[in-house]
């Protein structure tokens, strides 16, 4: 895929997330010059911030394969039993979207994350019995977009816990600058600034908006990115000098207009933006937070006085929505 294609292959060429990859750094090498497999990994944090990156980074690392696969295509205890058997001394196996694998298919991985073993159940009724098959040692890579969502004895069989941030403009400005290299784009320095500034913290949307805004610049603008045509790009696909989306707009303007800024109920948002409420806890929030434009209370989602003044509004008084 041509997002595979900008991927980082090694740790090395990786932007960002300076502390998570400090911390792989040492235990790769560790692992490595013990030819043991490292220890389980699990990373979790909103979509797009390079989890499955770091996965095949950490494979390429450790000089071993890596398979990949996902919590709700795993359906059967037998679907992971045969991707675990298949395993080689110390490969890497990708699980994205853990938090969604069924509960019996997490019991065959329980013994196969402590002790490279597994229980398999063969034949039914009165002639079944159990067999264990052992394993070579090998990695789990567990991805999530909340690590909330895993079951306890799950998460405690992970030695290693890495929790993605959203990146800063600099280091989203250095993975626009790099992509545009490699697709041979003519962005100014300024240019790949206001994508990054633009591209809600993420890579995934970074990368996506240099595509989109390489195309406008070459239909109307001779081909060069600088600030001005990102900008006029950017406001064409709606997407604010904030870098809100319409989504994200769409979500605080129902807050406002149709919940007096709340508290409102995710649920009830979820109904009033035609929203599924997993997209809305996982995607849309945690920018709209991080950036303080919404608040979290136990009482429910609350637009901040920063928020009414981006849609153009004057905050009301007293103590809702202050901050
Ligand atoms: N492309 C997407 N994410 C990246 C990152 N963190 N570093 C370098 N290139 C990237």
């Amino acid at each position: 895929s041509i997002e595979r294609a900008l991927r980082p292959r090694a740790l090395a060429e990786y932007i960002g997330q300076h502390r998570v990859r400090e911390q792989l750094e040492i235990f790769i090498q560790a692992a490595r010059a013990r030819h043991e497999a490292l220890d389980h990994v699990l990373l979790f944090g909103p979509p797009g911030l390079g989890k499955t990156t770091l996965a095949h980074i950490i494979a390429h690392e450790m000089g071993v394969q890596l398979r990949q696969t996902s919590g709700p295509v795993l359906e059967r205890p037998g679907d992971l039993a045969a991707l675990l058997t298949n395993l080689e001394k110390n490969d890497v196996l990708f699980i994205d979207e853990i938090h969604r694998l069924s509960p019996v298919v997490e019991e065959i991985l329980y013994p196969a994350l402590e002790d490279f073993q597994i229980d398999i159940m063969i034949g039914e009724g009165p002639a079944a019995r159990s067999v264990k098959i052992d394993l070579q040692p090998f990695t789990l890579v567990g991805a999530t977009t909340r690590a909330g969502m895993l079951t306890n004895p799950l998460r405690d069989r992970f030695g290693i816990v890495s929790r993605l941030e959203f990146y800063s403009a600099d280091d989203l400005a250095h993975i626009v600058t790099r992509s545009a290299r490699l697709l041979n784009a003519d962005a100014t320095e300024e240019g790949a600034s206001e994508i990054a500034r633009r591209s809600r913290g993420t890579p995934r949307i970074a990368n996506r908006l240099l595509r989109r805004v390489r195309d406008y610049a070459q239909v109307k603008a001779g081909g060069r990115i600088d600030r001005e045509t990102a900008s006029a790009a950017l406001t064409m696909l709606e997407v604010d000098p904030m870098g809100l989306d319409l989504m994200d707009r769409k979500l605080l303007e129902a807050i406002v207009h149709k919940f007096d800024g709340g508290p409102v109920g995710v649920d009830s948002l979820a109904a009033a933006i035609g929203e599924e409420r997993d997209t809305i806890e996982d995607v849309i929030e945690p920018f709209l937070i991080q950036t303080g434009f919404l608040q979290r209370t136990p009482r429910g989602r609350i637009a901040t006085q920063t928020t009414w003044r981006h849609l153009g509004l004057k905050p009301p008084a007293g103590p809702a929505g202050s901050g």
